[in-house]
């Protein structure tokens, strides 16, 4: 007997909201889109409209609605704990957007919360867990054929800050955030240290902006990863790295082979072919991949992709990681131990 369609509502319907709301509506197997909710009642009343969902006053008349199995939590960060706890404390499967939360002692209380339960009822949305080539290269890795992987450089560019409200660290807190669950992920490993440098700023960047930053993890294999995180990059949506292993290395990102430029033009950057305008475009097919992993395992009674310890993990590394950009210094991570029920994260 085939088992019936997850109905999933999604609170906080700003930009990643809606675009997972498509995302179930339209394009998830075994999905219906069950309800939504945001503050902004007129948008979420035309989203609810085109997308035929109900439309609820509110993250908790969603949570508790005897017709939503599972929720995708797409509201800013500050909200996520209270909401996630809401989703525990109705053992609701939840899709947290990143962060899990703002702070570490937030996130903790999360793991907290999930492990007392003894089931993963979270999953935190690093996508790029899901994208084809994160996951060819940890399953080159994994493979040994390799020998062990030493050094990971990421690049992380985005065309433009927003204009207003722009902060120095919201480029830790919510950029390089990614490339830490990405190290995490393909080194399968903790980050131990972290250290923020900066060169002059671009003058692209706001007053006071500290953009590009360079970002070093020390991993606790004793791997090293470089990230570039550059925010007003003028170009577009440029995510890449190499993993150099042993014998050999493994590039991901980039449209083409041979040589390649980026540059500032009518068409925007080119890099072989079109860098992508934005995350959305770049990583269209990890959000649906992991947005149907997500709602295959919640069918199937089981959890799939980063967990909540993942997610408290990142926090950890992003807060160590405000902390290195304000003093220029390497800082420890230190984790406590993890409890059982993530005993296979990474
Ligand atoms: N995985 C990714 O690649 C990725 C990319 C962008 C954003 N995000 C994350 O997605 C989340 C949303 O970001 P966004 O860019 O869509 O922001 P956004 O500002 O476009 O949308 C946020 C929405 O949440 C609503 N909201 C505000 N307070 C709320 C509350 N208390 N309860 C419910 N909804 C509330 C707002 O009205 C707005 O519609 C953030 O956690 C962000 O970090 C993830």
């Amino acid at each position: 007997m085939s088992r019936p369609p997850l109905r999933v509502g999604v609170i906080g319907v700003g930009t990643m909201g809606t675009d997972h709301a498509e995302r179930l509506a339209l394009r998830t197997a075994g999905v219906t889109l069950a309800g939504v909710t945001d503050p902004d009642g007129g948008r979420a009343a035309a989203l609810g409209e085109r997308l035929e969902a109900v439309v609820h006053d509110d993250p908790l008349s969603l949570v508790t609605s005897p017709d939503v199995d599972a929720v995708v939590l797409a509201s800013p960060g500050v909200v996520h704990e209270e909401q996630v706890i809401a989703c525990l404390d109705h053992e609701k499967p939840v899709l947290c957007e990143k962060p899990l939360t703002m702070d570490d002692a937030a996130s903790l209380r999360l793991v907290e919360a999930e492990a007392a339960l003894g089931r993963r009822l979270v999953t935190v949305g690093f996508m790029r867990r899901f994208d084809p080539e994160y996951a060819e290269v940890k399953a080159a890795l994994a493979s040994g054929e390799h020998g062990r992987l030493l050094l990971l450089h990421n690049v992380h560019r985005n065309r433009s800050a927003p204009n207003t409200g722009f902060r120095s660290e919201m480029i830790v807190r919510d950029s390089l955030v990614h490339e830490v669950d990405a190290s995490r992920f393909l080194f399968g490993e903790e980050v131990v240290e972290v250290t923020v440098l900066s060169p002059a700023p671009t003058a692209h960047a706001g007053d006071g902006v500290v953009d590009p930053q360079v970002a070093v993890f020390r991993m606790s294999g004793g791997g090293l990863v470089t990230n570039e995180v550059f925010i007003n990059s003028q170009v577009g949506y440029e995510v890449r790295f190499e993993a150099v292993a042993e014998c050999g290395s493994l590039t991901a990102g980039l449209a083409s082979s041979g040589v390649q430029a980026t540059g500032v033009g009518p068409r925007g950057g080119t890099w072989g072919g079109l860098v992508p305008d934005d995350y959305r475009a770049r990583f269209a097919r990890a959000y649906d991949i992991e947005v149907q992993a997500w709602a295959d395992a919640v069918r199937a009674g089981t959890a799939v992709g980063p967990s909540a310890w993942d997610g408290y993990a990142a926090t950890v590394v992003s807060t160590a990681g405000m902390a290195s950009l304000a003093s220029g210094r390497p800082v420890p991570v230190r984790l406590p131990d993890r409890p059982g029920l993530y005993a296979d994260a990474h």
